[in-house]
């Protein structure tokens, strides 16, 4: 193993969430503390020029960021990790390392609005070219391959219409025409799918989500196997990226709860869903750990579990309709996050961005997070949702 971490083996993923890190604290204090570095001191001439010791530089690694680093590597279960301070600025980190002018990258027509944003201004002014494949059917990925494509950036499931994706086949095809797979994980937090495991070569999450779990810092994680590690670590310190030491011990002890949050937005967002799936106003319900919703079978072949993000969406109606659904709503906030406690929903439309023909649902599509209220008070909120519908 590349971390210290060896003591940890054979122990059960919730278990290695709360010990993960240890080493770095001190005095007996259970979590480590939070250094507010720059500057870092050396003892002598002699251990400044033999540069050996851990710690070196405030952007070079902290005891805060190494117990974080290390925990987000052994969560998704790759070789090494490094925090950025977004999870956009990770996506856009991944690019960087590993694209370079002349370069193709093929990306899922699902991918969160940004990353595509992305691909259309910076990497199109680097000379970097992007397209676009159906989530869902991996030929469409076999078709979009060229010769100079360098990586195949997925997203699973899609964060606003939660296609499940053929990850090992997606992968299988990129790694015969020697191109890397990059995953967004952000929905399952690295807890319910081991992006390692099913072929990718970088796994990527905007921390800010369910990491964090409080919705009250930004960060982001790059999670990388062996092989390709040098070549993103080299990157990210020309690029002088880190975070800020506060944010990552908001996110380490976010993580400490990872398993125990997780459950309870699985249970509450499959309630919520299947409640939903029988009300009139609604016409399909995209939750992947529904059985019979697009990419269950995908989902049960290939997740552990799901976490409380999912969309629906309503039989076709007047704009000031669904206005009044969501006006009427009071535990449900309207924001644009997710993965804190807090439950949101957020009308989305993807029509405005993406390929008409991978998504092609009439009607308003719907995204709520479930967060960790009571299921009960929940479904009465919608509830109060739809009569304020009617009645518009
Ligand atoms: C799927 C996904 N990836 C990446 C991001 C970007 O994360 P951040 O907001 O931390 O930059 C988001 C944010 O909403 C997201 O939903």
């Amino acid at each position: 193993m590349h971390r210290d971490d060896e003591h940890l083996a054979g122990l059960k993923p919730a278990t290695r969430l709360v010990t993960s890190g240890r080493q770095y604290s001190d005095h007996g204090i259970v979590s480590p503390g939070v250094f507010h570095a720059s500057t870092i001191l050396y003892p002598s001439a002699a251990a400044l020029r033999a540069g050996n010791q851990p710690y070196t530089y405030g952007r070079k690694g902290t005891p805060t960021s190494r117990a974080l680093e290390d925990t987000i590597a052994l969560l998704e279960g790759g070789h090494a990790c490094k925090v950025t301070p977004s999870g956009l600025a990770a996506i856009a980190s991944v690019f960087m390392a590993f694209l370079d002018t002349g370069d193709h990258v093929l990306i899922t027509d699902s991918a969160y609005r940004p990353t595509r944003t992305l691909a259309h201004g910076l990497l199109k002014r680097m000379g970097i070219e992007a397209t676009f494949y159906d989530p869902t059917d991996p030929g469409a990925v076999q078709a979009g391959l060229k010769q100079n494509t360098k990586l195949v950036f997925t997203e699973c499931p899609g964060s606003q219409t939660f296609e499940v994706q053929d990850i090992p086949a997606i992968a299988k095809l990129a790694h015969e025409a020697g191109a890397l797979v990059a995953l967004d994980n952000t929905w399952s937090a690295g807890h319910f799918f081991k992006a390692f495991e099913h072929g990718c070569d970088i796994s990527i999450q905007a921390a800010t989500k369910y990491l964090v779990g409080h919705a009250d810092c930004m960060m982001g994680c790059v999670t990388v196997n062996e092989e390709h590690w040098p070549r993103y670590k080299q990157a990210y310190e020309e690029m002088g990226l880190f975070a800020g030491p506060d944010d990552m011990y908001l996110t380490l002890r976010g993580i400490r709860t990872l398993d125990v949050r997780l459950e309870r937005h699985m249970k509450s967002g499959l309630a919520v869903a299947e409640w939903l799936r029988g009300r009139d106003e609604v016409s399909e319900v995209l939750h992947p750990a529904l059985p019979g919703a697009p990419g269950n079978d995908l989902w049960k072949r290939d997740f552990t579990g799901a976490t409380g993000l999912f969309g629906f969406v309503m039989k076709e109606t007047e704009q000031t309709r669904i206005d009044a659904f969501l006006d009427a709503l009071s535990l449900f906030g309207m924001g644009y996050s997710w993965g804190g406690f807090e439950s949101l929903a957020i009308p989305c439309d993807v029509t405005t961005y993406r390929s008409a023909t991978t998504w092609d649902r009439d009607g308003q599509l719907i995204r709520l997070h479930i967060g960790l209220e009571d299921v009960e008070d929940l479904k009465r909120d919608l509830e109060a949702g739809f009569t304020a519908m009617q009645q518009a």
